[in-house]
């Protein structure tokens, strides 16, 4: 068998890896610099030891000259969500750039499809180009895109297999089952107070809107010398404010709307 130098084939999948991180990285910090909420919470990326390699292509039957088209997983990115909604989020900015910087491959799903073992995540396997020294080259990256709680199972899971050399004894298989169930229920825990957040921040935003509108137009009225109409708004606004009423306060906002039109004013 010819020798493989592998420390130069592996170099084009360091630099894929440091540019994708690169790539996800900035997603985020575009995000917050922005003041919006970011889907990802950091990013981790590895290059497979070559010793894994070789281990994997044994495994697989895959001889030498193939390993770079049939194992997809020598460059590795991992991208860590708070959320599995944030996962598809996620998952969603991979596919818009389908055909563009990249290429998707193929997808697994083991989220809603989940491993015996109880693993969890979300792959998408994608083709990247990147240059060499040597000229342009394509090259195949696994993406795991988990959440924190999925992260955090499979990263005991994987030491322990490590440890046990895959002979993991029984008592601590089904604990692993078990924990495995308690970070589905954690992850679904979450969603529902990601849920509950999200909605009081919109409520926070109609209230703000609303009342800015209606204080707006009052103000309007007053000043093309609807006197009459805007005390009574105001004394409307000030009962409504006053018992927090959201709803209220919305249908105010629509009827002041409508007088301020009847009067044809514009700003
Ligand atoms: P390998 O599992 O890598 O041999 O390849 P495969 O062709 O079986 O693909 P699969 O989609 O099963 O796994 C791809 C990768 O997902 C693995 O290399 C791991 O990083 C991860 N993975 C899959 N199953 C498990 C699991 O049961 N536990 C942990 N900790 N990680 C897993
Ligand atoms: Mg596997």
């Amino acid at each position: 068998m010819v020798h493989k130098d592998w420390k130069k084939i592996l170099v084009p999948y360091e630099n894929a890896i440091e540019e994708l991180k690169v790539k996800f990285k900035s997603i985020r910090s575009e995000l917050l610099s922005l003041g919006e909420y970011s889907p990802i919470e950091f990013v981790t990326g590895r290059v497979k030891k070559v010793s894994s390699i070789l281990e994997k292509a044994k495994k697989y039957g895959v001889s030498e000259d193939e390993i770079e088209e049939k194992i997809e997983d020598i460059a590795g990115i991992r991208i860590m969500c708070q959320f599995v909604e944030d996962i598809y989020t996620v998952v969603d900015y991979i596919r818009e750039r389908d055909g563009k910087d990249l290429e998707i491959f193929f997808e697994k799903d083991y989220i809603n499809n989940f491993k015996d073992s109880g693993y969890r995540s979300y792959h998408v396997v994608i083709k990247y180009p990147i240059q060499t020294a040597m000229g342009p080259k394509v090259i195949l990256a696994e993406i795991q895109i988990r959440t924190l709680a999925m992260n955090f199972w499979a990263t005991i899971e994987h030491s322990l297999k490590y440890k046990y050399k895959h002979n993991i004894p029984d008592h601590i298989n089904d604990r692993l089952k078990k924990s495995s169930d308690a970070a589905f229920q954690l992850d679904q825990e979450m969603s529902e107070i990601r849920h509950e957040i999200r909605q009081a921040q919109k409520m926070f935003e109609v209230k703000s809107n609303v009342v800015s509108m209606v204080l707006k137009n009052i103000q309007l009225l007053y000043s093309i010398g609807k006197i009459t109409e805007a005390s009574e708004f105001q004394e409307q606004f000030n009962i409504l404010w006053d018992k927090g009423d959201i709803r209220g306060l919305k249908k105010l906002g629509e009827k002041i709307g409508a007088c301020v039109e009847k009067y044809e004013v514009f700003e």
